[in-house]
């Protein structure tokens, strides 16, 4: 019989550092209290600075903390990994997980280069500011881990507008390029793809059952960030139930 070797703790992210963009609510703040519940040090970052700071105050803990950061500014978010390091001494887990959606209407006729502009500032450039940020601490540290939220709409056309489609699929591939380039140096990077979350973002969805919730998404991020998932990389990690595996034209017909 194989004999298993023990486990020294059952907290999975014990003594690593984490940031998570968008931190104040939503997936962000089911997140962090997952990361932090695992022994991780996090590092909540975010522009709603009352209720990142509330969220924060209610742990009672040195192990996390609020940084306001504007993602779509790239000194923000030097400024937020450098922050970690003079606290922290290292970064082990980075998920850029800030979003906005656009106004509703989803016309490409009622498309406006402005609304573009809105929401490829904040998903995108935010994206990339975080994994360039992180990858230049994470290089030389040899290990790291870099993940973001994506969407079912990477999958599905027809539930989005086509900004934050864009946007969403344009860090999808970002992602699996960076995939490539990081597993060098012990990076992994990966994508989770909810489809609709009952939170900040989507409220409306909060008398559907079967929803998924901030903290599935949480759980999915908890996978991804641990040792667990030591062989996970350029992979996008769908959370919807299946939903995007069914063809429902096919079902229709044998109706
Ligand atoms: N809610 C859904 O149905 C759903 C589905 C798929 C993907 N997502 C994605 O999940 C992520 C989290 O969204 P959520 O559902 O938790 O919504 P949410 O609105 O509760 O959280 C988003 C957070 O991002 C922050 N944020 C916005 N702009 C920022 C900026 N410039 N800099 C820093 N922080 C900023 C907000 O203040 C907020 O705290 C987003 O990337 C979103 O696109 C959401």
């Amino acid at each position: 019989m194989t004999t298993l070797p023990a486990s020294t703790t059952n907290k999975r992210l014990d003594g690593k550092v984490a940031i998570i963009t968008g931190g104040a609510s939503g997936i962000g703040a089911s997140t962090a209290k997952h990361f932090w519940k695992n022994g991780a040090k996090v590092i909540i970052a975010d522009i709603q600075d009352n209720l990142g700071q509330k969220l924060v105050q209610e742990f009672y803990s040195n192990n996390i903390v609020y940084f306001h950061c504007d993602v779509s500014k790239e000194e923000d978010v030097r400024d937020l990994v450098d922050y970690t390091i003079s606290k922290y001494g290292r970064l082990d887990i980075m998920y850029n997980n800030a979003g906005v959606m656009d106004r509703l209407g989803g016309s490409i006729l009622d498309s406006t280069r402005e609304d573009v502009d809105r929401v490829l500032r904040v998903n995108l450039y935010g994206s990339f500011f975080g994994a360039k940020h992180a990858a230049r601490v994470m290089v030389p540290q040899k290990q790291g881990c870099i993940l973001f939220t994506c969407s079912v709409c990477t999958l599905i056309a027809g539930i989005a507008t086509h900004p934050y489609t864009m946007s969403k699929h344009a860090i999808l591939g970002m992602a699996k390029n960076l995939s490539a380039e990081l597993k060098q140096y012990g990076i992994r990077v990966n994508c989770i793809s909810p489809s609709g979350v009952f939170s900040g973002m989507a409220p409306g969805l909060s008398g559907a059952s079967g929803v998924l919730m901030a903290d599935d998404v949480a759980r999915a991020a908890l996978y991804l960030a641990s040792d667990d998932a030591n062989f996970v990389n350029g992979h996008n990690l769908v959370l919807d139930g299946g939903s995007s595996a069914k063809n429902f034209s096919m079902a229709l017909a044998f109706n």
